[in-house]
C-alpha cells in the first residue's frame, strides 16, 4: 500500500548542532552566520530539510537544551537579525527549517522559574513542580544529571523542592497548568509566523505528570524511562497542540521519544489521532548498552541478526499507518561509522559508505548529523579533563563521590559519550579544521588532517562525501526507495543484511555486508531475473551467477530488480 505523499516523507535531514557547525566570529563556538555561510554545501548534499538543535538564549549548562528566553537568539550564536537571514536564505534555496523544542523544562534561569521560586503565592509558582517541605522528603525521582543521580532539589527561599529530570538547572515545567500550555502554544506560533518549517520535539513523552507524585511502582525501580514516558495526559497534551497549533501550519514534526514501545507507537503517529508525525524510537540506540545508568556499553558486542530485527519490526508497525525516522546517531550518540560500522583504515570507506546506503534505502524519512557525511568518526578522549558534557562530567562526579574507580568509566566514555559526536565540522585540514581561528570549546579530531574533511572529499570523485551525494540522488529519482515495501531476507545472517524494496512494478534488491570477511549469500528468488547494478561502494557488484552473491568486507549494492 502507497502512503500519502508528503514533503517531509521524502525530505532527507541533516541535524546541525550550531555550537560544533563553523564559526564566524573567532571565539570557538558555532553560530548562525555560520551556517548561512554553509548553505550552499548543505544544498549541494541534496540535503531539503536542516534540523537545529537549540540556538535560543540559554546559560549552557546543556548545551542550549536548558532555555532562558525561548524568543531570543543565545548572545554566542547571533541575533534575531541573524536568525531571519538564515531562515530567508534557506528558503531561497528550497531549504526547510525545522527548529528543537524544548518544553519538558526550561532554565533556571528563565524568568518564569525566577518569579516560581521567590514565594509559594507567586503567579508563576505554579509553573513548575514543588513538594513543600513540611510533607517530608518526596517520593523517589530520578535524574539524568544530577551528581547524585535525584531529581527533587531543595530550594531555600520557599522551603520546598523543584522537580527536575535533567539538571538542577533544568526544572521541569507543570503541563498540567492550562497557562504553562497557552505560553507554549504561543511561542510555537511566533516561530511558525516567522515562517519555520517544523519542531523536532525534545525527551515530549515526558511533559505529563502524575502531581499527587506517587511512589515510584516496583516494576520502575532502577528503570525509570517508561514511567516518566507514561504520563496520565500525555496524548490529551499533544491533541491539544496539534489542534490549537500544528494543525494551522503546513510544517513537520518528530518527537524524541525515550521509553516508548512499539505497541505504543500508533498513539504518537497515526494521522487519525492527529498529534505528531513522526518520532524518534531509542530501541537501536539501547542495542549496545546495558541499561545501566552509568556504565553503558555492553559487555558482549552487538549482534547483526539483532539490528535487523529492530528495523524490521519498527518496518512492520508503520506499515500501514504513521511514518517512522531512520537515523543512526545525533548529538547524543557517538559516530555513526565508529559505533555501527569499523573505523579502522581498513574498513572506514566501506562502512561508512555502507552505513549511507542503509538509511537512504530505507522507509522512513532520513536523518544525516553533520559530519556523518564525510565519515567523522569518534574522538575518544583519554582524560576527563577534555570532555564538555554535563552528562559525563556529572556522572564521573558521582563515581568519584560514591569512591568508585573511575578507569571503567573513563574506557565507556571513550565510546559512549556524547562528546564523541560533538567535535566541530571538519572542513579543511588547516588548524582546528576550518571550523575557527581560535581555540575551539571542544577539540576537533586530529584526522582531519589526514583527508577526513569537506575539502580534500570534495575533489575526490571517490570519497565517502561525494558517494553519499551519489546515494542522496538515487533515493531522489526513485520514488520506490521512499514508499515501497520493505522486505527483510535471510533473516538470520549474522553478516550480511539483505531487504526488498517495491512499489507497484518497481523492485529494489539492498545488499549490506556488515562483516570485515568476505560474505557470501545466495538468494534463489533472484534467480533468472534481470538485475540492473544502481550503485556499489566497492569496484565490483556482488552478482556473481545464479544468485549467489559475494560481498567484500561491509560492501554495499542496490539493484534494480526487473
Ligand atoms: C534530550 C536532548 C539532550 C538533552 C536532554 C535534556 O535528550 O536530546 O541533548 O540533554 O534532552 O534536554
Amino acid at each position: 500500500m502507497k502512503q500519502s505523499r508528503t514533503w517531509w516523507k521524502e525530505g532527507i535531514v541533516y541535524q546541525i548542532y550550531p555550537r560544533s557547525f563553523q564559526d564566524t566570529t573567532g571565539n570557538g563556538v558555532g553560530d548562525i552566520q555560520g551556517i548561512v555561510k554553509r548553505l550552499d554545501y548543505i544544498k549541494r548534499l541534496g540535503i531539503d530539510i536542516i534540523w537545529l538543535c537549540p540556538v535560543y538564549q540559554s546559560p549552557n549548562d546543556d548545551n542550549g537544551y536548558d532555555i532562558s528566553d525561548y524568543q531570543n537568539i543565545m548572545d554566542e550564536f547571533g541575533t534575531m537579525a541573524d536568525f531571519d537571514e538564515l531562515l530567508e536564505e534557506m528558503h531561497r534555496r528550497d531549504l526547510k527549517l525545522v527548529m528543537d523544542l524544548v518544553v519538558n523544562h526550561t532554565s533556571d534561569e528563565h524568568k518564569w522559574f525566577q518569579e516560581s521560586r521567590k514565594s509559594r503565592d507567586n503567579p508563576y509558582r505554579d509553573y513548575y513542580h514543588w513538594w513543600p517541605a513540611e510533607n517530608g522528603k518526596p517520593p523517589k525521582r530520578f535524574s539524568y544529571f544530577d551528581v547524585d543521580g535525584n531529581a527533587w532539589k531543595y530550594d531555600e527561599p520557599t522551603d520546598s523542592y523543584y522537580l527536575h529530570y535533567f539538571s538542577v538547572k533544568q526544572p521541569d515545567l507543570k503541563w498540567e497548568n492550562p497557562k504553562v500550555r497557552q505560553e507554549i502554544y504561543d511561542m510555537m506560533h511566533f516561530w511558525f509566523k516567522k515562517g519555520v518549517d517544523g519542531f523536532r520535539m525534545d525527551v515530549i513523552p515526558f511533559i505529563s505528570k502524575d502531581t499527587s507524585y506517587p511512589e515510584l511502582p516496583d516494576e520502575y525501580n532502577g528503570n525509570f524511562i517508561p514511567f516518566y514516558a507514561n504520563g496520565p495526559k500525555l496524548h490529551e497534551y499533544l491533541h491539544e497542540m496539534n489542534k490549537e497549533v500544528l494543525s494551522k501550519y503546513d510544517i513537520m514534526t518528530v518527537g524524541e521519544t525515550p521509553g516508548v514501545d512499539r505497541d505504543q507507537a500508533l498513539l504518537f503517529v497515526d494521522e487519525d489521532r492527529e498529534e505528531l508525525n513522526m518520532f524518534f524510537h531509542f530501541e537501536l540506540m539501547s542495542l549496545d548498552r546495558d541499561g545501566d545508568e552509568v556504565f553503558w556499553m555492553r559487555k558482549d558486542p552487538w549482534k547483526l541478526s539483532e539490528f535487523k530485527k529492530i528495523h524490521s519490526d519498527w518496518d512492520e508497525t508503520f506499515a500501514k499507518k504513521g511514518w517512522g525516522s531512520m537515523f543512526l546517531s545525533n548529538h547524543d550518540n557517538p559516530r555513526t561509522v565508529s559505533r555501527w560500522g569499523n573505523d579502522s583504515p581498513e574498513h572506514w570507506y566501506n562502512s561508512a559508505t555502507m552505513l549511507h546506503t542503509f538509511l537512504l534505502t530505507m522507509k522512513g524519512t532520513p536523518y544525516f548529523y553533520y559530519g556523518d557525511e564525510i565519515g567523522m568518526t569518534n574522538i575518544r578522549f583519554d582524560n576527563i579533563d577534555d570532555y564538555q558534557d554535563i552528562n559525563t562530567l556529572n556522572r564521573y562526579e558521582l563515581l568519584k563521590q560514591q569512591g568508585i574507580n573511575t578507569e571503567t568509566f573513563i574506557a565507556n566514555e571513550k565510546d559512549a559519550s556524547r562528546d564523541n559526536g560533538r567535535t566541530p565540522m571538519q572542513w579543511d585540514a588547516s588548524e582546528n579544521a576550518g571550523f575557527s581561528k581560535k581555540k575551539p570549546w571542544l577539540k576537533v579530531h586530529p584526522n582531519h588532517k589526514d583527508g577526513l574533511n569537506v575539502a580534500e572529499q570534495e575533489k575526490d570523485k571517490s570519497s565517502v562525501l561525494n558517494y553519499f551525494k551519489k546515494m542522496v540522488q538515487i533515493r531522489k529519482t526513485h520514488l520506490g526507495l521512499v514508499y515501497g515495501n520493505y522486505q527483510l531476507l535471510v533473516k538470520y545472517s549474522e553478516e550480511v543484511y539483505a531487504y526488498t524494496r517495491s512499489m507497484d512494478s518497481e523492485n529494489y534488491l539492498v545488499l549490506l555486508s556488515f562483516s570485515e570477511q568476505k560474505a557470501v549469500i545466495q538468494l534463489t528468488d533472484f534467480m533468472g531475473k534481470e538485475m540492473k547494478l544502481l550503485i556499489s561502494n566497492d569496484t565490483n557488484s556482488a552478482l556473481k551467477d545464479n544468485a549467489n552473491f559475494e560481498l567484500k568486507p561491509y560492501q554495499a549494492c542496490v539493484y534494480k530488480v526487473d
